[in-house]
């Protein structure tokens, strides 16, 4: 398990703070989303969990033990997916996994080993003897994974692992890290994309100006928002409004002239209607 307890952070010099009293607690074996729009804290906070940003307060525990206490056994258990490809890009595949390794002090029969099963499980392993240079930005992505599991990791953080892949190289990594849910690695991870989290994360926590407002399921936060939601164009804008059932959306929907539409609610929804007084027009 994983305790955030009461972390904040200001960097040097910043006049507000990058995170402000968050406190979470991430479950063993869970895939976990932190959601917020840009700026919010959550690379920040992905740097504190990995030991690589020291918080101005507060404290994380992995399976009880604080995580500034043992370093080198933490970094071991809890590997980080970078948001920027960090990868050695005149490299091949093979490289990129050895270097790794070294640098983990990993011995090279045992490198080898694990590198091998791991491209084979991840569907890289053909691509061994290529140079990440001329590999796909999702494939790239990918090789950070693979990277990233080489200490057989318990936790594995990735934030924003799919920033700027199409559609369909953003399916592969999240095919990923359900096969990775599956094996029962924990995974933490921030996005923007709100599909990504409502397709893999169990609980999402909603974060903006550093603080963490909420945590909850994409379905339990769906339906306490109301789970049919009509939209209404009125020439201008499109206004979204909530409902518990079908019949009270139809209701509502029939009772008003002009474009309207019902469909499900979705957890962008909940996102905008909890960001909107921070973004822009609150719709509901
Ligand atoms: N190294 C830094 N020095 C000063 N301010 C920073 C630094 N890194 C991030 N910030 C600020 O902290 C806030 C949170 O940033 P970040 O954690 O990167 O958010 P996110 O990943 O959600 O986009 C932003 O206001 C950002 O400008
Ligand atoms: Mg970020």
């Amino acid at each position: 398990m994983i305790k955030i307890d009461n972390i904040s952070k200001r960097y040097p010099k910043a006049e507000k703070y990058a995170l402000d009293k968050v406190s979470l607690e991430i479950n063993t074996g869970e895939a976990f989303g932190i959601l917020g729009p840009n700026g919010a804290g959550k690379t920040t906070l992905m740097g504190i969990i990995t030991t690589l940003i020291l918080p101005t307060e507060g404290n994380v525990y992995v399976d009880g033990e604080m995580i500034t206490r043992n370093r080198i056994d933490i970094k071991r258990k809890v590997s980080l997916v970078t948001q920027h490809v960090s990868i050695r890009r005149d490299m091949t595949v093979s490289e990129v996994m050895e270097l790794a390794g070294r640098l983990y002090g990993m011995p090279v029969k045992q490198i080898k080993a694990r590198t091998k099963d791991i491209l084979e499980f991840t569907g890289l392993y053909e691509k061994k003897k290529q140079v990440a240079r001329g590999l796909s930005g999702g494939m790239q992505r990918k090789l950070m994974i693979c990277r990233a599991l080489l200490t057989n990791p318990k936790i594995i953080v990735l934030d924003e692992p799919t920033v700027g892949l199409d559609p369909h190289s953003r399916r592969k990594i999240w095919d990923l890290l359900e096969m990775l849910k599956q094996k029962g690695i924990t995974i933490l991870l921030t996005t923007h994309y709100i599909e990504e989290a409502q397709s893999i994360c169990d609980r999402v926590a909603l974060i903006s100006n550093g603080r963490a407002s909420e945590v909850n399921t994409p379905d339990n936060m769906i339906s306490r928002l109301g789970s049919y939601t009509v939209d209404i164009y009125d020439g201008i804008t499109t206004k979204s409004y909530f409902f518990d059932t079908k019949e009270e959306a139809i209701g509502f929907a029939g009772d008003i002239p002009g474009k309207t539409k019902l469909r499900e609610t979705t957890l962008e929804d909940v996102f905008l209607d909890r960001m909107g007084t921070e973004l822009g027009e609150k719709v509901k």
